[in-house]
């Protein structure tokens, strides 16, 4: 394995995709977490120290113990990284208040294995403004670009290894051959890293931790929570307990759709618990947004306690938490007190339930999660589903929520998705539905003035819904589902499509 040591880049979770695509494991820890002991006790193949925001001049710059440098171990420094390998081992950082920022032409100038079978000049990119004037001894420069004489170096006794530039960013064209370089050649790591490797181990460890005690999970039928509980199910059977709480804001039919493919194609052991009455009747005549969010998250956490104490024995509760909100929950700049927040999803579960957590998928990523659901034949309807809120349609019902208006909506969402599924967009967009908004206006159908709701349509796409651009899609997809809603669905007589990217919008609208 390898250890990305985070020094707050913004591409450090970039770091650790390329590596997990040459199917070896990795991990990334804030410098307060990667202390000596823990390192030694790691025994990764190699340490790649990230890029980051600070100067090593500025006071609160993050450092990690010096004697990494004698445990024998390859390091990679890129940027930030870099400079600190060099500080710290004796070489001197020239301090600059001028960044330099994008494309450079990287010679090569000597032989290096991270440069093994990749020609000079190649392009790479750069965002620094400190740099090298002195190397360490030991060291040599290996590249350099007009600006910068020291953009890569290495000390190829010691395996250690400097670019000042970004091989993770696709801009440095070659940077994937120099990464996998440095795990292959330099490392000497083996491509272990696979979906059924992952799979198996992951069995193993919840055998271990759970033993023979129960253990509840919130299902929402969502990706994360689906294959957490296949996961934990394959592990230890029918002492996984899911509770699946109806809140009455679900899609068409989706309840039954998700009983279906879980119970019936899954086997997993599922409390389904019809609580929508009381969550329509507690949000009648709220219209306020973060009012419905709140009435809403309340109301499940209720009703998820109740459930899960009748589960008897109890000890484990599991989570689909992913490594993204695990690596943003640790911090970079604190101390090693304020190191680990609370990472809790699901809607926001209580800390005082007093139940140990089970969290499989919180090394993986999002496309990870994915395949390790395919891995273990969960169909393709749970595995590719897009993100769906919380608070479900409450909060895609602009205005007030009633039955009827639920309805309406749920009858031109389905119609939505339906049509984006048989275009070929459902994958290619990060979400797409419907959300009725609280006007009415007026239209003529047949020969007959109407007076109805309108219907906008959000499609968006996005890669960490962090950042969202409304999606281009066909017009005569847009036209076939603009009819089909106004003519099929009762009491809809307008349609409009979103084209609000976020920011400054948000995906949802409430
Ligand atoms: P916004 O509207 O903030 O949404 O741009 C970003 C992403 O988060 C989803 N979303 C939620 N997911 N509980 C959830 O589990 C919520 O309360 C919630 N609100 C928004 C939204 O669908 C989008 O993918």
């Amino acid at each position: 394995m390898i250890l990305i040591i985070d020094f707050g880049s913004q591409f450090n979770q970039l770091i650790a995709r390329r590596v997990r695509e040459f199917n070896v494991y990795c991990q990334v820890d804030a410098p307060n977490v990667a202390t000596l002991d823990y390192i030694k006790e790691l025994k990764p193949e190699g340490i790649i120290l990230s890029g980051g925001p600070c100067s090593i001049y500025d006071e609160n710059s993050p450092q990690v113990d010096s004697a990494i440098f004698d445990l024998g171990i390859p390091v990679l420094g890129i940027c930030y990284g870099m400079q600190f390998m060099v500080s710290t081992l004796g070489g001197e950082v020239k301090r600059s208040d001028k960044r330099e920022y994008g494309f450079a032409e990287l010679a090569i100038k000597e032989p290096c294995r991270i440069f093994e079978g990749i020609e000079s000049p190649t392009q790479c990119w750069m965002s620094h403004g400190d740099s090298i004037s002195k190397l360490p001894e030991g060291f040599m420069p290996t590249g350099t670009t007009d600006n910068t004489p020291f953009a890569a170096a290495a000390d190829p006794a010691r395996k250690f290894y400097g670019l000042q530039f970004h091989p993770e960013v696709e801009h440095s064209l070659k940077g994937r051959e120099m990464l996998s370089n440095f795990l292959f050649d330099v490392c000497g790591c083996q491509r272990t890293w696979t979906m059924e490797n992952v799979v198996k181990s992951s069995i193993e460890e919840i055998k271990t931790t759970v033993g023979d005690k129960k253990v509840i999970l919130g299902l929402s039928g969502g990706v994360d929570s689906t294959v957490a509980a296949v996961l934990i199910h394959k592990a230890i059977g029918r002492n996984l307990t899911c509770i699946f709480v109806d809140n009455g804001l679900m899609r068409l039919n989706e309840r039954e759709k998700l009983e279906e493919s879980l119970t019936d194609k899954l086997d997993l052991n599922i409390k389904f618990v019809d609580a929508s009455e009381r969550f329509l009747t507690a949000l009648d005549g709220v219209s306020d947004p973060e009012q419905k969010r709140k009435l809403i998250g309340n109301i499940f956490i209720d009703v998820f306690e109740d459930e899960a104490a009748k589960v008897e024995g109890a000890e484990f509760l599991g989570q689909g938490t992913l490594y993204p909100d695990v690596i943003e929950s640790q911090s970079v700049f604190g101390g090693a007190s304020d190191v680990i927040k609370s990472h809790h999803n699901v809607g926001g579960l209580p800390e005082d339930m007093k139940l140990k957590l089970v969290e499989p998928l919180k090394y993986l990523f999002k496309d990870e999660v994915r395949a390790l659901g395919e891995e273990m034949g969960i169909p393709d309807d749970l595995v590719w589903r897009q993100p769906f809120p919380g608070p479900g349609l409450g909060i895609r019902v602009l205005g007030e929520i009633t039955k009827r208006r639920l309805d309406i909506l749920r009858e031109a969402d389905a119609i939505i998705v339906e049509e984006i599924k048989k275009a070929g967009f459902y994958k290619k967009v990060w979400q797409s539905f419907a959300v009725l908004l609280p006007i009415k206006s007026v239209g003529v159908m047949g020969d007959q003035r109407t007076y109805d709701y309108t219907v906008a349509m959000r499609a968006v796409t996005s890669k960490d819904a962090m950042t969202a651009d409304w999606a281009r899609l066909p017009h005569d997809l847009l036209a076939r589902i603009s009819n089909r809603v106004i003519n099929e669905v009762n009491g809809v007589n307008r349609m409009v499509y979103d084209i609000t990217s976020k920011p400054p919008g948000t995906i949802e609208w409430e």
